[in-house]
């Protein structure tokens, strides 16, 4: 063979060999996927995203808790009694006489059916009513941002302490 011939023929090997190892670990791949939870296994998994979802709402963006978790003696938050009901802090500018005093507990949302959540987070009423009093906010949110975030608090014992 001549020596371009010899180095095509190695170009060609190198090729075919390269070309079967991505089959191979292709395969793998799609035998991994087959593996995947089936459909029976989709619900909880889609229940715990939504739980998921609730918590990034409540903890990092609405931030619930800056109201309804207790302080400590240097005025922070204290976790270990995440969302359990908290003295209100924030004072009026103006004298309001509609401000309320204290922000109930969150925790496992007791006290409140779904639906009674929902109005109150969809449309600033709560359950005799009533507009929510300030200084709780009154929230406009979406059905799906409110069924996560009662889905999150009904996921939440009354006994909380987390970590
Ligand atoms: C700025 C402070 C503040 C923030 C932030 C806040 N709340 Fe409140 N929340 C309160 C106060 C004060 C009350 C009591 C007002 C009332 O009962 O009308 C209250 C009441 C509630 C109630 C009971 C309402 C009723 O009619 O009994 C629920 C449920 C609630 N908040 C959920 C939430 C959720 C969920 C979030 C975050 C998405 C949140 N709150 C954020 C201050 C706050």
């Amino acid at each position: 063979m001549k020596a371009s011939h010899q180095i095509a023929f190695c170009l060609l090997v190198l090729l075919a060999a390269g070309f079967s190892a991505t089959r191979l670990s292709s395969g793998k791949t799609s035998a991994t996927q087959k593996q995947k939870p089936a459909a029976a296994q989709a619900a909880p998994a889609a229940q715990q995203s939504q739980v998921d979802r609730g918590r990034y709402l409540v903890e990092d963006v609405a931030m619930c808790g800056e109201c309804h978790t207790p302080r400590d003696a240097y005025g922070n938050t204290d976790n270990s009694q995440l969302l359990q009901g908290a003295a209100i802090w924030i004072v009026p500018v103006q004298p309001n006489t509609n401000w309320a005093m204290r922000a109930p507990a969150l925790a496992g949302l007791p006290g409140f059916t779904d639906a009674q959540a929902e109005t109150i987070l969809e449309k600033g009423v709560g359950p005799n009513g009533l507009a929510i009093q300030p200084p709780m906010h009154i929230y406009h949110m979406n059905h799906a941002d409110s069924t996560a975030i009662i889905a999150y608090l009904r996921s939440l014992s009354g006994t909380y302490p987390r970590e």
